[in-house]
């Protein structure tokens, strides 16, 4: 099986977790690319496509936005998975959980509605106090919210074996529509 793992990354903690998305993927699924949206003209020759996007004001990259529109057709007779790379988990304590969900729930109302997905999740990336002006860093920190690498690897490695044994189900592998190649 052929997967794509596509994705939008501003400063590179998106495609970091893309890589390890797509090398974890391969050693049960075979091969797997990993390719930015931007290099990608066409998802015919993949049989499924994992896309993943950072999150700038609320909203995926617009190079991913424009992926999904792109390729609408063709994704459509795939299984397809998103992933969204924000910074959640550097929120003060009290909106965390909140705020992580109000997000996902916003992003799944306003990215997907060209593509039907089989599952979408949100990850924290890295999120740095450069990333934000100096007077919003210091009430940033005041109210209690962190910066710094916030991934979580042992939650990309459980989403990836998730989708990975959706993928290597039969049904999952010959999906309804994809033409012969
Ligand atoms: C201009 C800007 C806007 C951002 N907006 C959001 C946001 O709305 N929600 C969020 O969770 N993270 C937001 N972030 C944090 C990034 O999504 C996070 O740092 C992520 O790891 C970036 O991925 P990248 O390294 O692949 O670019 C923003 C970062 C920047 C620089």
């Amino acid at each position: 099986m052929t997967v794509l793992v596509a994705y939008a990354s501003a400063l590179g903690s998106t495609r970091e977790i893309a890589q390890h998305v797509a090398s974890r993927m391969a050693v049960a699924l075979g091969e797997v690319e990993c390719r930015s949206v931007e290099e990608i003209e066409s998802v015919f020759g993949y049989e499924a496509v994992v896309i993943g996007s950072a999150i700038h004001n609320q909203a995926w990259l617009p190079p991913a936005s424009e992926f999904l529109t792109q390729h609408a057709p063709e994704l459509a007779k795939r299984p397809v998975w998103a992933f969204s790379v924000g910074m959640s988990d550097g929120l003060p304590k009290l909106f965390r959980e909140r705020g992580a969900a109000l997000q996902q729930q916003r992003l799944e109302e306003t990215q997907f509605q060209e593509v039907q997905l089989r599952g979408h999740t949100v990850f924290s990336g890295v999120y740095e106090a450069s990333q934000l002006s100096a007077p919003l860093r210091g009430l940033f920190r005041l109210a209690g919210g962190r910066f710094g690498d916030l991934r979580d690897w042992a939650a990309v490695d459980a989403w990836t074996d998730q989708v990975t044994a959706e993928l290597a189900k039969p049904a999952s592998s010959a999906p309804s529509g994809a033409e012969p190649e």
